[in-house]
């Protein structure tokens, strides 16, 4: 039987809680359809890691995981310790070397989800956010001098290289393709920021060239907040910056109802390196240890990451016993509204995978 070695990273906060949850989902999965079965290995990196051993990961931590046939993720972050830390320290010490330059945010308002958006029905909100993962504002580059003293500097340089946009630009013409409206949004900010971000357009179109059948537009990434909030029909797939996509699929989150539901595939199109796969809620210290986080971000993102694998027949069973738990109202988490604990929409996933004859 075909296996596959997923390496389970849960980090922090609500982090070890949903990703236990992940791996009993796709535990069931692989049971359920017979063709596979799954190999998880756990590591324990993450803000305790950091306390214990002054690193968040060991030296060696991304060779231990680079054979690997994908990575589950849960969060980084540490109340202790400061986030550039955690953040640089795990989650990008891992994306930015492993080239997973795509990061893919679907956002749909699933069954029995309400949006906050007035006159919208749930199948008016249907998006995918491509963002690119490996440069831009997170590059990473820049300095401090004359730290403490009044004249005290700082810079972050955004990089951009035409490389780096070009091939992600070129996976969200070919996302968009692959879905039916063929219909993508170039978020940018080409009117303030005038050398980059007019380059990223100039290459937009250029790559537009290659896609005939997709209908694409540009939007400034301001404008574009209001365009997702007062017209989401208009929209399907977007593609925009590491910082500006990083704020509008919180926001594309919050549109489709909850944080604790939007997942994430940090993607290396190329398999060079292994993909990863986490939900795009963080730590959640408040709720951590209560049992109540909601764990569908993490079902949505082995979605994504059955999908990756070439396993779509149980990546689709696997949304489907998803939707058939979001319209259950006895299964929503207090983030939702709802009562229910991470265990309770555990076992009901798993009965919903049980019974789906998808
Ligand atoms: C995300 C998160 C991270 C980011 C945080 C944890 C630094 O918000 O995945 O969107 O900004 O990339
Ligand atoms: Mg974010």
């Amino acid at each position: 039987m075909k296996s596959y070695r997923i390496a389970a990273i849960p980090g922090d906060g609500i982090g070890p809680e949903v990703i236990a949850a992940g791996v009993e989902s796709l535990q069931a999965i692989a049971k359920r359809d017979g063709g596979f079965q799954f190999v998880f290995d756990c590591f324990d990196w993450g803000g305790e890691y950091y306390k214990k051993h002054g690193r968040m990961m060991p030296e060696s931590g991304r060779d231990q995981i680079r054979h690997h046939d994908a990575i589950l993720f849960g969060s980084a972050g540490h109340p202790e310790i400061p986030d550039h830390i955690t953040l640089w320290g795990l989650r990008l010490a891992i994306c930015q070397p492993f080239d997973q330059y795509a990061n893919v945010r679907p956002t749909r308002i699933l069954p029995g989800i309400t949006s906050p958006l007035r006159n919208v029905n749930n199948n008016e909100l249907d998006w995918v956010i491509v963002r690119e993962n490996s440069e831009g504002e997170y590059a990473g580059v820049g300095g401090r001098v004359h730290q403490g003293l009044p004249l005290e500097a700082a810079t972050d340089v955004a990089i951009f290289t035409r490389a780096g946009v070009e091939r992600v630009m070129r996976f969200a013409f070919n996302l968009a393709r692959s879905r039916p409206r063929k219909l993508l949004t170039v978020v940018t900010k080409s009117n303030a920021q005038r050398h980059a971000m007019v380059m990223w357009d100039e290459i937009a179109a250029q790559v537009a060239d290659e896609f005939s059948d997709v209908t694409w537009d540009k939007m400034l990434v301001d404008a574009m907040t209001v365009r997702m909030v007062m017209r989401p029909q208009t929209l399907d797939s977007i593609v925009a910056t590491n910082l500006h996509a990083d704020i509008l699929s919180d926001l594309a989150a919050a549109l489709a109802g909850s944080m604790g539901i939007a997942p994430t595939g940090n993607i290396n199109p190329e398999r060079t390196f292994p993909s990863m796969f986490e939900p795009i809620h963080g730590s959640a210290f408040d709720i951590m240890g209560k049992g109540i986080a909601n764990p569908v971000g993490t079902f949505w993102s082995s979605v994504m990451l059955l999908e990756h694998l070439g396993e779509q027949a149980a990546a689709d069973r696997l949304m489907k016993a998803i939707e058939r738990v979001t319209a259950d109202p006895r299964f929503h988490t207090p983030d939702l509204g709802g009562k229910a604990r991470t265990n309770d929409v555990t076992a009901g996933l798993i009965e919903a995978i049980q019974g789906t004859n998808a």
